[in-house]
């Protein structure tokens, strides 16, 4: 069947749902000529190739570069960066037995106590950025809360001192935005080559005087259990570029959603604990990640498809949440369905997000203080979406905090 599908289509970009919809329909495992990869689209499907490691291997850097930007691997390209140290495991992109050592070392911190230990203090950074938004002349929910609040707590947990901030603030950007969205190389290998510098630096300062910090309990295991030097200064890179704009763009992906839906928004007014159950409702409807990848180890059969050996497999997330096998009207943002739950938004199996309690955490931090804190909040000017296929959410969203003048 021929049959095409543009990822980087602007209108895709803007909107990708009715073309997932039509891959369901017509094509649920199409092979893509360029970039050369299987794109599945229907949620058993996309469930099977995420939680089968065995037969989809997330060594991506084993067999060759990204797909969507051949110049470059980030795993293996980050790996490099720390000069001297030679190539390392990285937990996302590593398959057992490494990925269930690595795992296993790293889960200690992202324990739920550990966790929920930090509740208080996301209330009150939240609670201050909400504030300091209100007073500023044009806000925007992007640049005042959902990017500070991430940005903030993660830079706490891995003991960045605050004179440190700006700087840690600017490499984490410059990595992000090279990384993920197509911004300026040289920009990024720069930001690596200063964060890996001071991550190397701060782990090798906590084996001298441990900490209670995040990369305290990362390296001060004994024997096996601990992380050596190369290891934890990779899953501190990997806790930025995986924690950071995801938790970003799932505030701004509630927020738009509420924008549409004033039923939901006064409910949430009158109720604010409400807020979980629409941060979990933007997990399935317009989740940060929506598509992983994968590269199979032997031929597969799946949705009717003969997938060879070595190829590149695309399990679209964003569409299976969407699937209506799995979701009833899964075009309609409710907060009352019984099944939200099953999203997939933070994937499945061995890699499932180590970081889901902490993003949820601060999404419904952010949504909550904003329903108790800001009396009138409404889209003011044209939101700016980011330019990527895989990673969905904004750049900025302005907004006005004054109601309009009821005569
Ligand atoms: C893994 C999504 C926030 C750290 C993943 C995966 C997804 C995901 C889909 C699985 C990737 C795969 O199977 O290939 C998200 C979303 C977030 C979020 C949507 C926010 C809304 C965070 C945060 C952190 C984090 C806040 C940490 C601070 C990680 C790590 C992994 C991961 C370390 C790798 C786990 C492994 O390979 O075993 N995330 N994430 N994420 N996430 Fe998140």
């Amino acid at each position: 069947m021929t049959y095409s599908f543009d990822f980087n289509d602007p209108a895709v970009i803007e909107n990708p749902y009715p073309s997932y919809a039509l891959l369901r329909e017509r094509a649920p495992v199409f092979h893509s000529l360029d970039p050369d990869l299987w794109i599945v689209s229907r949620y058993d499907d996309v469930r099977t190739v995420i939680r089968d490691a065995e037969r989809f291997s997330s060594a991506i850097s084993a067999i060759g570069s990204d797909p969507f930007n051949p110049t470059m691997n980030p795993p293996t390209w980050l790996t490099r960066s720390l000069s001297g140290i030679p190539a390392v495991r990285v937990l996302l992109t590593s398959d057992p037995p490494d990925h269930t050592m690595l795992r296993h070392k790293v889960s200690r911190a992202f324990t739920p106590r550990r966790i929920a230990a930090w509740e208080p203090r996301i209330r009150e950074v939240t609670a201050q950025l909400v504030d300091q938004m209100t007073t500023v002349r044009n806000p925007d929910l992007v640049r005042d809360l959902a990017a500070p609040l991430p940005a903030i707590i993660i830079a706490e947990m891995l003991g960045v001192p605050a004179d440190r901030r700006e700087d840690f603030k600017r490499w984490s950007d410059g990595l992000i935005d090279g990384l993920l969205t197509g911004g300026s190389r040289t920009a990024m290998i720069r930001s690596a080559i200063a964060i890996s510098w001071y991550f190397y630096r701060a782990v090798r300062r906590r084996r001298r005087a441990p900490g209670d910090d995040m990369i305290g309990s990362l390296v001060t295991g004994t024997g096996a259990e601990a992380l050596t030097t190369a290891e934890a200064v990779n899953f501190c890179i990997l806790l930025l570029v995986a924690g950071h704009e995801t938790t970003t763009n799932l505030i701004a992906n509630t927020a738009l959603a509420l924008f549409d839906r004033p039923d939901i928004r006064d409910r949430l007014r009158a109720e604010p604990v409400a807020a979980a159950a629409a941060v979990t409702e933007t997990l399935r409807f317009d989740g940060p990640a929506q598509a992983l990848l994968r590269v199979t180890t032997a031929e597969v059969e799946l949705g009717g498809a003969t997938i060879p050996a070595g190829a590149y497999v695309l399990p679209l997330v964003g569409s299976a949440n969407r699937d209506p096998s799995r979701f009833a009207d899964p075009d309609e943002f409710r907060l009352d369905r019984p099944n939200t739950q099953d999203h997939l938004a933070f994937g499945a199996g061995i890699h499932y997000c180590i970081g889901n309690a902490l993003a949820r955490m601060e999404a419904v931090a952010a949504i909550e203080e904003i329903a108790r804190r800001v009396p009138f909040m409404a889209p003011s000017g044209t939101p700016e979406r980011i330019a990527s296929p895989v990673l969905r959410g904004l750049r900025s969203l302005p907004i006005t905090l004054r109601a309009p003048h009821t005569s």
